[in-house]
């Protein structure tokens, strides 16, 4: 039974929410693999809107595993305020349809505020990461640091008390720094004393759930967050979010062997977003750059930042694809392109004087990178709603097949539409 990967391919609201939601209706298992609550996936079912941060999207259907992997980072109380308002719109979410991984570490509210402090303290926009300020970074960081405070050490009074003072200390002194108050150790074993029966009744040896789930031949989704463009590793650097979010962690953020990974489908954008701060060489700040955020409704859904806006960028999604071992992308928002005269796709670089096939590592080369296009003759039909090649103008699927050319990838979804079935189905992820 085939096991698929959704990642993003780009800088992230690819526009992932509606085809995981797509593809889970179909899987047994979806399980996060990396990430926590920055990401903002927004389902819409019969006309319902489902927003979730930290759950994963296979809580809506009924009948499913959700499964919340080792490599997310995890704030209970927003879990729990998660929980509380989704099943508010009547969905049912029990430890038999959400399991959490014991070794999942817990993002604490000093996370989120040193997260926020030192974005405060940052001087200029080269400075600041632009973070979603909910103490991911932080969070990581203490995972790697190995003073983080995890799902199963709630369990136990002790350990918990051991965790709390070992990550105190490097917290306190940090704090003192920064001219934030001391947190008192009491008062946060107390918090986590309140709220650890809630998130303990969901906790799991996931490794072993998911291998027992993959002998058994269940079908299970990997859902990304984010976009491969800010893999911690990959990505524009130090401008990423602090996980590996390219398709590689989805076996290491589950505890499975990278073998159980079957198909990679990469969400492509038929143009270009970013939000935050770093590179972006086809970013523009005329009225094609508004034109293309104010049909695409770019405003982040978790910060409700405008997204920065631009042109397909074919260098840096080949690179992602070659990253991630994209084995097809879902394109998404083409109808967001409808109208426009003539559009502009990027090939590659120039970068003093040399023409490059990829994006350059080193950050001043980066910022020296002038992007190479390619003029593509627009449409003016509307493709929006398409559920066929054939209801496509012979401009737009030319747009696409140039797409596949440059990116090296074929397209194994194109969607019109945030309607479910507003979908063209080329290749069918799960199909052996
Ligand atoms: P952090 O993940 O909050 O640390 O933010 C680091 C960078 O990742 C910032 O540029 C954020 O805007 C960006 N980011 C984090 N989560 C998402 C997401 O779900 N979509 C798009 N960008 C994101």
């Amino acid at each position: 039974m085939a096991n698929v990967v959704v990642v993003g391919a780009q800088w992230g609201d690819e526009g992932k929410g509606k085809i995981v939601d797509w593809l889970s209706e179909r899987a047994d298992v979806i399980a996060r693999f990396q990430g926590g609550h920055n990401a903002g996936h927004t389902l819409v079912i019969s006309g319902k809107v489902y927003k979730l941060n930290a759950l994963p999207s296979g809580v809506v259907r009924g009948g499913k595993l959700s499964v919340i992997g080792n490599g997310v980072v995890l704030d209970p109380w927003h879990l729990v305020k998660e929980i509380a308002s989704i099943r508010e719109q009547g969905v049912e979410i029990t430890p038999e349809t959400l399991m959490i991984a014991e070794n999942t570490p817990l993002i604490m509210p000093y996370h989120g505020e040193l997260d926020r402090a030192r974005e405060a303290q940052a001087t200029g926009s080269k400075a600041k990461i632009g973070t979603t300020g909910r103490g991911i970074g932080p969070c990581y960081e203490d995972k790697v640091g190995r003073r983080v405070i995890r799902v199963a050490d709630l369990a136990d009074a002790a350990t918990l008390e051991l965790r709390v003072e070992r990550a105190l200390v490097h917290h306190n002194a940090l704090r003192a720094g920064l001219g934030l108050e001391p947190i008192d150790t009491d008062a946060l074993l107390a918090q986590l004393k309140e709220i650890a029966p809630e998130i303990l009744q969901y906790a799991a040896p996931v490794w072993k759930v998911m291998n027992e789930a993959r002998r058994a031949g269940k079908r299970i989704l990997f859902e990304g967050a984010q976009g491969s463009l800010l893999d911690i590793d990959f990505g524009t650097y130090p401008f990423v979010t602090s996980s590996n979010v390219i398709a590689g962690q989805a076996a290491t953020g589950v505890g499975l062997g990278p073998n159980a990974i079957d198909f990679v489908l990469g969400i492509v954008k038929a143009y270009t977003t970013r939000v935050g701060e770093g590179p972006f060489p086809t970013e523009l700040h005329d009225a094609d750059g508004e034109r293309l955020g104010t049909r695409g409704h770019e405003f982040g859904t978790v910060t409700g930042r405008k997204r920065r806006c631009g042109w397909f960028d074919a260098a840096l999604v080949r690179q992602t694809c070659a990253i991630s071992g994209i084995n097809g992308i879902a394109l998404t928002k083409l109808d967001v392109l409808d109208g426009f005269d003539t559009l502009k796709i990027c090939v590659g670089y120039d970068l003093d004087g040399k023409r490059l096939d990829y994006l350059p590592t080193a950050a001043d080369q980066q910022a020296r990178c002038v992007p190479v296009y390619e003029e593509i003759e627009g449409w003016q039909e509307s493709t929006e709603g398409a559920r066929s090649w054939a209801e496509l103008p012979a401009a737009a699927i030319k747009y696409v097949r140039r797409i596949e050319e440059l990116i090296q990838c074929p397209v194994a979804l194109l969607s019109t539409s945030p309607e479910r079935d507003d979908t063209i189905l080329v290749t069918d992820p799960f199909a052996d």
